[in-house]
């Protein structure tokens, strides 16, 4: 049977006071619409349809597809729905509706939602029991049957004590959820609820079938402080995870971890660590506390920080040694090679068994350009040596320290570039 899920992500998103389109707000370095998509992918339904509104144009670049219908004016989440009934062909077909703003959805859950579909409920609804029900619509039940969802603008001091919250996502099949949609009516504050759907399946002596999920898998963001509760709570997740994968951390709550970077077991992450998007760490390597590293490899066995930063395109290999306050951008360095203390290293690669010098800078910026250097297998680079790229410096030679080069470096030879050093008597004082 097919399933189709329908995600609402037209509202204004008023209450998260930005000019970025809510569902494009990131959590773990992923937007909640992905989020989002990930989960429902995991069903593999057979089409994902999207309400758009606010700020469509932009969404409409981000999720590529034209499965779409713009709602214009936003008159509520049930309106939202509505608008979607020519997209659907066969409305005997199951109906996901999710909430772009309630992006952790478990998939097991929402296939649960959907074997009560298939077994005699005209609705399925996810509900949770929330810390703080302030916000959410309430899910009230007679006995064990769900009679209604009441939504805070229409709360009673009665229904404001019941902790158990709708999530938004609701399964049916289509004709159902049309046939109940055309009977809504507006609402105090003059929107059309989906939820309203509820009390009118009752009525029709129907039944709505209830799965629950702990509250963390569907917190609703509305606000920044929604946002940085569920990043507390998808941190927490991949920490757990990466642990669980044989991943080493001393103080994980310091950690942060995007999404889409990969660790291999054994490697050890000390405390208040950085890890954006896609980094990949392999085995064995330390990563030393401060130190904040994105879009980069790092081989197996490597040392690096305290305090480095790890700046986009850059690839260290094996058995490498990155040290405090160094810095490095777009390069490559090779196995066994050594950039210990206080280091610019920009559009650079690095052979083999190289050691670069305390305070070394690859001056790879011209005001206008940006110019590459070279440095070969086995150099070694004195202390304090700028590198005017661009320049290369070959195999098996040496760099003096305090040198400022501008030109090639070949094979075996010393390098120095420093002026004479010169000596007075000292003045005696009186
Ligand atoms: C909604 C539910 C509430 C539930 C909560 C869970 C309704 C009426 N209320 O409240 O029961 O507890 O989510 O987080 O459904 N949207 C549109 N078009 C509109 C209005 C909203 O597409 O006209 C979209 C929004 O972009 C958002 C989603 O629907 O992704 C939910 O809207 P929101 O305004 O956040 O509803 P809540 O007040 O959170
Ligand atoms: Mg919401």
């Amino acid at each position: 049977m097919e399933v189709v899920s329908i995600i609402l992500a037209a509202g204004k998103g008023k209450r998260m006071n930005s000019d970025l389109p809510k569902p494009m707000h990131k959590i773990a370095g992923k937007s909640l619409m992905n989020w989002l998509e990930d989960s429902l992918d995991e069903l593999k339904v057979s089409k994902k349809l999207y309400v758009l509104g606010h700020q469509s144009e932009k969404l409409i670049k981000s999720i590529g597809t034209t499965d779409y219908v713009i709602q214009e004016p936003q008159l509520g989440t049930g309106h939202a729905v509505n608008l979607t009934k020519d997209k659907i062909k066969n409305h005997e077909s199951i109906i996901i509706i999710a909430y772009a703003d309630t992006p952790f959805v478990p998939s097991d859950k929402i296939k649960k939602m959907i074997s009560q579909i298939k077994n005699g409920y005209d609705i399925s609804i996810l509900g949770f029991v929330a810390s703080n029900p302030k916000g959410y619509g309430r899910v009230v039940k007679k006995g064990n049957e769900v009679i209604k969802i009441v939504e805070e603008v229409d709360i009673d001091e009665e229904t404001k004590k019941i902790n158990l919250c709708n999530s938004g996502i609701l399964a049916g099949r289509a004709c159902d959820i049309y046939n109940y949609l055309n009977k809504v009516k507006k609402s105090s504050n003059g929107e059309y609820f989906l939820t309203d759907i509820i009390s009118l399946c009752v009525k029709d002596g129907s039944k709505v079938g209830l799965v629950s999920s702990p509250e963390e898998d569907l917190i609703g963001i509305n606000d920044r402080e929604d946002l940085s509760k569920a990043e507390l709570i998808i941190q927490n997740r991949l920490r757990i995870q990466h642990m669980k994968n044989g991943v080493t951390m001393l103080d994980p709550r310091s950690v942060y971890i995007d999404a889409s970077s990969k660790i291999q077991k054994d490697v050890t992450i000390e405390p208040n660590v950085f890890i954006g998007a896609n980094v990949e760490i392999q085995s064995k390597t330390i990563i030393k506390s401060f130190s904040y590293l994105e879009d980069c490899f790092i081989g197996r066995n490597c040392s690096i920080g305290p305090f480095a930063r790890v700046r986009p395109e850059t690839e260290i290999l094996e058995n490498v040694k990155i040290g405090n306050f160094v810095e490095i951008k777009k390069s490559k360095i090779n196995d066994n090679s050594k950039v210990n203390h206080l280091t610019y290293i920009g559009d650079t690669t690095i052979g083999t068994s190289s050691n670069i010098g305390a305070g070394t800078i690859t001056c790879n910026y011209d005001g206008e350009q940006k110019h590459k250097t070279n440095i070969g297998n086995h150099v070694f680079i004195g202390s304090n040596v700028a590198l005017v790229a661009p320049i290369n410096i070959k195999d098996n030679s040496i760099v003096g320290a305090g040198s400022t080069l501008t030109k090639d470096v070949e094979e075996n030879l010393i390098a120095v570039e420093r002026s004479k050093q010169k000596q007075f008597k000292r003045r005696k004082k009186n």
